[in-house]
């Protein structure tokens, strides 16, 4: 087992993406799988149409591992949440020929990395029975948290409402579950993030917190009236 996890570590037949229009013929397939998936799990998930998952393609918040050219091997999307406060990485799904080799890793760890590069300030979380979840996440610098410490959007929520355990959910008043919360704060990894975020990654975020920075204290000074110009002045 261990050799041949490593041996697909570094599998270059697998390519691991952000989806793009060379993708959309997938959407079908990846549904089936994450279905086929919870069915052989014995739990509900939140089910998405086709439009979604082809939107989340389209909008760039999609991950998808392909073998060999052209056969599907892994998909995840992330979703924000609470003003774009919180940001889940979710439907994270690897096909039954290609479990246990490291790929469910490589596709989070790919997932992470857009959710901090798009979302630079979000908390990122997820819920999940799953021990390779957890597994994964912890190795990121998740760490595990009750319901209360992540968003309270509603709509997230609802997702639930698809699950075998809802009931258990609702009894609860949404504060607890069978599914264990799991948080990344970036604010607890300043100047500790994984190595594996590349330098590239490092550099934009870095950038994009000036711009933030920036933004907030031209806007304090145009309230005040000390400056003239516009936000526009300094975005891209
Ligand atoms: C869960 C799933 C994504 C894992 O994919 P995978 O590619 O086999 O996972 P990896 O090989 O990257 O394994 C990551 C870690 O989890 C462990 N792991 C993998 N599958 C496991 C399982 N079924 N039970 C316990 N641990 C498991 C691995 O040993 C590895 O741990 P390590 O780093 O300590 O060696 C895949 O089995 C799947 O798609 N299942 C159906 C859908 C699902 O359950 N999605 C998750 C919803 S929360």
């Amino acid at each position: 087992m261990e050799n041949k996890k490593k041996q697909t570590d570094n599998d270059n037949s697998i390519e691991i993406t952000i989806a793009n229009e060379k993708h959309y013929g997938y959407v079908n397939t990846i549904l089936d799988t994450i279905e086929q998936g919870s069915k052989a799990r014995g739990t509900g998930i939140a089910r998405r149409s086709p439009e979604y998952i082809l939107n989340k393609m389209k909008e760039g918040k999609a991950i998808i591992a392909i073998a060999d050219g052209d056969t599907f091997a892994g998909f995840c999307y992330i979703e924000t949440w609470s003003n774009k406060n919180f940001v889940a990485n979710s439907g994270l799904i690897v096909a039954p020929q290609f479990r246990g080799k490291g790929l469910a890793k490589r596709i989070k760890h790919k997932a992470f990395e857009l959710s901090r590069k798009c979302y630079p300030d979000a908390k990122i979380f997820g819920i999940t029975t799953g021990l390779a979840v957890m597994k994964i996440n912890t190795e990121i610098g998740y760490r595990p948290v009750t319901f209360s410490e992540l968003t309270d959007d509603p709509e997230y929520w609802k997702e639930c409402e698809a699950c075998v355990n809802f009931d258990v959910l609702k009894r609860n008043n949404y504060t607890r579950c069978l599914c264990t919360g799991m948080l990344y704060d970036p604010a607890e990894h300043k100047g500790n993030e994984m190595p594996w975020l590349n330098e590239e990654h490092k550099k934009e975020t870095l950038l994009h917190r000036w711009k933030e920075a920036l933004k907030k204290i031209f806007s304090i000074q145009t309230a005040s009236g000390t400056y003239k110009g516009s936000n526009k002045d300094i975005e891209n």
